[in-house]
């Protein structure tokens, strides 16, 4: 899927001329970083691992004139946002995408709880702290777009995968709620709440996902619905999940979506409920 010209023109002169993507070593936020390239937005690229952001820099380079800035840093420490917004100072930034995240899975009583503490600072924290930062930034030269990775979880809770589907709703509700605060400022900001997509999400959460949508099927939607919805569910996989409960009340999704989940993750469900059962 590829943007049109009409569509890169309109992003770039709304949002330009630079666009900082966390999470751009894979996945989701690797295809943001190659669609806004395509587009011609200089881009700051951000994750933990440096050889893997080197690896989408020159992939970017191969197929775009643009500018490109490298961050490595965990955004569970304490440095790690610090570091993305010192090395963006001197940009002139119009676009944010928070991208860097991961789930995890199974019996919550079975976590680990720093485990979960960090899956709450990733997600969470330092997604607020960024979004704190640039939405100030943004509103003072009174333009500019923040997209924020929510996810369908976030629609209701989710059995064997509980605290990420919480972390999910907050950035949901926290995403629809700065998008009005924001628009008078000439703000413009969008939850992308994608089903499941193909991408390092489902190693990294324990999860074996059987349907999924390709990254390169979500990206172009995602930045096509920014300044136009508040909301956007990418793709036709998550439309079709999303719009399947609706009618349905929230108990019933959440014992639907335990089905799902136990379905993504049934072989280590399998073993923790015989180590529980013989708690
Ligand atoms: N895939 C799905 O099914 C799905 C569905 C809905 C929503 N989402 C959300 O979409 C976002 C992107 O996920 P994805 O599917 O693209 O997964 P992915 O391929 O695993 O990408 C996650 C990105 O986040 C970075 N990251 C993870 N932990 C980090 C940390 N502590 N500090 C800095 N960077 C970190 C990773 O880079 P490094 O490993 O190099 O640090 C990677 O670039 C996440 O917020 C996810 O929750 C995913």
């Amino acid at each position: 899927m590829k943007l049109t010209d009409k569509e890169k023109s309109r992003l770039k002169t709304r949002y330009g001329e630079w666009a900082i993507v966390t999470g751009a070593s894979s996945g989701i936020g690797r295809e943001l970083a190659l669609q806004l390239a395509a587009a011609g937005f200089n881009l700051v690229i951000h994750s933990r691992q440096l050889e893997k952001l080197e690896e989408v820099e020159m992939q970017l380079k191969a197929n775009a004139d643009i500018q490109i800035k490298i961050v490595a840093a965990d955004v569970s420490g304490p440095d790690g946002i610090d570091k993305i917004i010192q090395s963006a100072q001197r940009l002139n930034v119009g676009l944010l995408v928070v991208s860097a995240g991961y789930g995890t899975s199974g019996l919550f009583i079975n976590s680990s709880l720093p485990a979960e503490i960090n899956l709450l600072k990733v997600n969470c924290e330092a997604l607020l702290a960024l979004t704190h930062y640039y939405s100030q930034h943004f509103a003072r030269q009174k333009r500019g777009g923040i997209i924020l990775m929510s996810s369908m979880v976030a629609f209701q809770g989710v059995p064997y995968a509980a605290n990420y589907a919480a972390t999910k709703a907050y950035v949901q509700t926290f995403s629809e709620a700065l998008a009005v605060e924001l628009k008078p400022y000439g703000v413009d900001v969008l939850a992308a709440a994608p089903g499941p997509v193909d991408s390092g999400f489902a190693q990294r959460a324990n999860m074996r996902m059987t349907t999924t949508l390709k990254p390169s099927q979500v990206g172009v939607p995602i930045l096509r619905a920014l300044g136009r919805k508040t909301t956007v569910l990418p793709g036709f996989l998550t439309k079709i999940l999303v719009y399947s409960m609706r009618a349905v009340p929230r108990l019933g999704k959440i014992k639907i979506m335990a089905k799902v989940m136990a379905g993504f993750t049934d072989h280590q469900i399998n073993r923790e409920d015989e180590r529980t059962s013989t708690i």
